[in-house]
């Protein structure tokens, strides 16, 4: 049986990696083989696209950004997602296509068509499910200055933070598979969201 394919989503510190350690004991509790992943960087081209990608010193523009990251994700899909989905193995990953949708569709202003008919002509799976950790944009950058030096997307302005957000929220209100995970609450209270979610999804 193929395996399920689950995505972790949301903006820059809204506690995504945090909660990772939430799904992992859930997947344990019920003897789910499973891989962690995560883009960008998945793939074996990964740690090269992922270093360009982030550079704080590196000028990308929007088309090519969105290109890098979609050339990742195929990159990771064909040698890492698919050969373990077809092993009946699952795979958790930390970001895939609704970021892209999000960051370079909301937050760069590309043509939201032209990355949904990208995907479709690559063949990219859909997930399963996908828990999206959201907050408002403010708190969310605190959190994110808090933990280590900036990286190029950090660095943008608020509004273009909030604009992924829009986006995020846009896709869930479309998208039964998308849980929208209220990450504003103290730990306790986001994993509980996380474990509801989660349980509701294993006992389908
Ligand atoms: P990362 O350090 O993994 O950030 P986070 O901990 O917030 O996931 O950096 C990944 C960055 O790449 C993050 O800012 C989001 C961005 N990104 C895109 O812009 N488009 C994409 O398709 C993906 C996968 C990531």
């Amino acid at each position: 049986m193929q395996g399920k394919f689950i995505t972790l989503e949301g903006i820059e510190g809204s506690g995504k990696s945090t909660n990772l350690e939430t799904v992992k004991s859930i997947l344990d509790q019920y003897k789910i083989d499973y891989v962690l992943t995560r883009e960008p960087g998945g793939g074996p081209l990964g740690p090269h696209l992922r270093k360009l990608l982030l550079d704080k010193d590196q000028s990308i523009s929007p088309s090519v950004e969105m290109l890098l990251m979609m050339a990742d994700r195929k990159d990771h899909v064909d040698n890492l997602i698919n050969p373990n989905l077809d092993k009946g193995i699952w795979v958790i990953s930390d970001r895939y296509l609704d970021s892209t949708i999000a960051y370079q569709g909301g937050g760069r202003q590309l043509d939201i068509n032209l990355i949904t008919s990208l995907s479709a002509s690559l063949k990219l799976p859909t997930p399963d499910f996908t828990l999206l950790f959201d907050l408002p944009v403010d708190v969310a950058l605190e959190r994110a200055k808090e933990r280590s030096e900036l990286d190029r997307f950090e660095r943008e302005p608020l509004d273009f933070h909030s604009r992924i957000r829009e986006s995020y929220l846009e896709l869930a209100s479309t998208n039964n598979r998308i849980k929208t995970i209220d990450s504003s609450k103290d730990f306790e209270t986001v994993s509980i969201q996380v474990e509801n979610y989660l349980n509701e999804f294993l006992n389908a």
